[in-house]
């Protein structure tokens, strides 16, 4: 029991602070105690910030598995970095992919830690999607299992680091003892990362049996990325007359460091006229603040610039209808429609709503500028999304905006670095696939191997519609093919004739050289359409091993996956 004194000064606090804190509070007093473990209470982070020693303690523990699951090498690295201190501590640390982790193992490690992202709407990487499912399927008993969790996100998304929260918390489901609290990291995630392997490797280094972990977590509530204003240069659409589609080339003037691979991200506005039409529609005072995430902000500019509101996923929709005490069947639908069809009572129900909204999430695009070739400058390739609803054409949010802007308007961005999807050595081959927007990456690649002169050859695989109104970048590839830095190219215009032919099917016509390329070291790129172009791609890709290498389906998938694990098969799909 606290005596009255501290008593009171608890009660001060508790009613002083948002819901957050209360809930980082408890995830706080919770590390707390499990570290004390008889000890006098020690601040969390006076433990973890401790500097390695300088003469290694035998560890308690001697071997631990690091498994990650990474779309763009943060959790790679971070894993491989947290394998270096748990060797300089004495500790024989494995390093594992999950795309490559043996499912089987699972229920023979003793200590296992995962590294693991969030992406898309809440999922895990692709990468460990089979792991993930596998957690869920049921029947695992894990009860030797000692692990814990380190999850990597973005505050900026609705589900801030939720496949790493669903691992930890199903690896505890089924037995596994939890031997340091899940830490979840925001964009900035070096300092908590360094502070959660410091926390991790005292456990194995002194009493890995100690009191289990709650499951609290300590969440840093700012993203840390830097923000550039950029200024449009131009804009221009690069379908002809009489194409299906709208493509746009954005030149952005902007100081930004990146590096070819890399994409901007990008939060869009809300249209005005929807904020408009909220605003009148209930009668709210637009300059009523309201706290939202820590910040204290009018509800115009939470309308505008924070809220999702244009298209709510089913959650929230299930939260209006508990809020509004009516039924609301699984739909697609805006704020302002629900608020017509299904009416708040009175301001203070809509001050509810507007708690349940989330963050309008960042969307990215891939740059197709190169540093070397477009200084100061980046290019980014936006396909207007359009797509019809009850009959209605409708455009996607933010790149119907990308598609709007005019020379000398800002554009607010940062850089989303990709350390896996890059170019190799400057003599190596790379074989580029990248039908309709995929072809981004690989104009900044091109470039930049015009631009460094690199000596490796390269070879694109480009499709989209139609060839007189949708080849995108036409003379810029066509120059680089006179030139000689693109070597060889292959195009498939899947509308120009009465079969469908897609670059997949490019592919399987070039198989004896394409696995003669792969047989010489060539580095793989597919970017582009997630589903069905880079499945219908990789499925060809196995298949042309399969011929080509006289291989059975294993041993081909066993070359992929090895082209993967060296790094020369990347895929940056969405
Ligand atoms: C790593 C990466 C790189 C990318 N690179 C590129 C790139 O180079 N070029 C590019 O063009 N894109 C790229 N994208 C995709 C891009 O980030 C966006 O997802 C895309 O532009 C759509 O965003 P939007 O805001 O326009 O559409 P949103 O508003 O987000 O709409 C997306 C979809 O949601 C549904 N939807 C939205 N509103 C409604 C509604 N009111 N009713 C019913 N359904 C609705 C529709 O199905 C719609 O197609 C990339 C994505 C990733 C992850
Ligand atoms: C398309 C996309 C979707 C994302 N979705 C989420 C999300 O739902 N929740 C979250 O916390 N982070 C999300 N993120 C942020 C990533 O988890 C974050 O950038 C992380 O550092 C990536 O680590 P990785 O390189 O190991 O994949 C998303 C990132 C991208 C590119």
């Amino acid at each position: 029991m606290l005596t009255t004194p501290k008593l009171k000064t608890l009660q001060e606090l508790i009613a002083g602070s948002t819901k957050e804190e209360l809930i980082w509070l408890s995830g706080y007093l919770a590390g707390v105690v499990a570290q004390t473990n008889g000890q006098p209470a020690l601040p969390v982070l006076a433990a973890a910030t401790a500097q390695e020693p300088d003469v290694p303690a035998k560890p308690a523990v001697s071997k631990i598995t690091i498994a990650y699951g990474t779309e763009t090498g943060n959790s790679k690295k971070l894993a491989t970095d947290f394998a270096t201190r748990a060797k300089k501590r004495g500790i024989n640390a494995k390093v594992v992919g999950l795309e490559q982790y043996r499912l089987t193992d699972l229920s023979k490690e003793e200590y296992f830690f995962t590294v693991i992202s969030t992406q898309g709407d809440g999922e895990p990487p692709a990468a460990a999607k089979k792991f993930y499912d596998h957690l869920y399927k049921g029947g695992l008993q894990l009860g030797q299992l000692k692990y814990s969790v380190l999850a990597l996100g973005d505050t900026s998304y609705p589900l801030f680091c939720k496949a790493g929260e669903d691992v930890d918390q199903q690896l505890q489901l089924m037995g596994g003892q939890r031997i340091v609290s899940l830490q979840k990291c925001d964009t900035d995630f070096e300092t908590e990362a360094g502070s959660w392997f410091d926390q991790v490797l005292q456990k194995l280094i002194s009493n890995p049996a100690a009191a289990p972990s709650a499951p609290a977590v300590v969440t840093r509530k700012t993203t840390g990325k830097k923000i550039y204003a950029g200024t449009i240069l131009s804009n221009i659409n690069l379908n002809d007359i009489g194409s299906g589609k709208q493509t746009y080339h954005l030149e952005i003037a902007a100081e930004a460091e990146y590096q070819p691979g890399d994409s901007i991200g990008i939060t869009p506005e809300n249209p005005a006229e929807i904020v408009e039409a909220i605003l009148s529609l209930t009668g709210v005072d637009p300059a009523r603040t309201l706290i939202f995430r820590e910040e204290q902000l009018s509800v115009d500019h939470l309308l505008r610039k924070k809220l999702n509101i244009v298209f709510l996923p089913e959650r929230v929709v299930k939260k209006y209808a508990a809020i509004v005490g009516q039924d609301i069947p699984g739909t697609k639908i805006g704020l302002l429609d629900l608020l017509k069809i299904y009416p708040v009572k009175d301001i203070t129900q809509f001050q509810e709503v507007i708690g349940i909204l989330e963050p309008i999430a960042p969307r990215l695009y891939s740059i197709s500028s190169s540093p070397e070739a477009h200084g100061g400058e980046i290019h980014i390739t936006v396909a207007k999304d359009t797509f019809v609803v009850n009959g209605e054409t409708k455009h996607g949010l933010c790149s119907d905006a990308l598609s709007q802007l005019s020379p000398d308007q800002t554009l607010d961005f940062y850089v989303h670095k990709n350390s896996q999807f890059k170019l190799p050595e400057q003599d190596r081959d790379v074989i580029m696939i990248g039908p309709g927007t995929g072809i981004a990456p690989f104009r900044s690649f091109l470039a930049e191997r015009d631009a460094t002169g690199a000596s490796g050859r390269n070879w694109l695989f480009f499709g989209d519609q139609h060839f007189t109104t949708d080849f995108l970048y036409q003379t810029e590839i066509q120059n680089w093919l006179e030139t000689g830095v693109l070597t060889k190219i292959n195009t498939a215009f899947s509308r120009d004739q009465q079969e469908k032919v897609y670059v997949q099917h490019k592919m399987q016509k070039q198989a004896t050289e394409l696995y003669g390329w792969l047989e010489a070291g060539a580095y793989v790129y597919i970017c582009g359409a997630k589903e069905p172009m880079s499945v219908d791609v990789e499925n060809v890709l196995l298949g042309i091993i399969r011929q080509e290498g006289k291989k059975n389906a294993a041993q081909a998938e066993s070359y992929l996956d090895e082209l993967r694990t060296s790094g020369r098969y990347v895929k940056d799909v969405y």
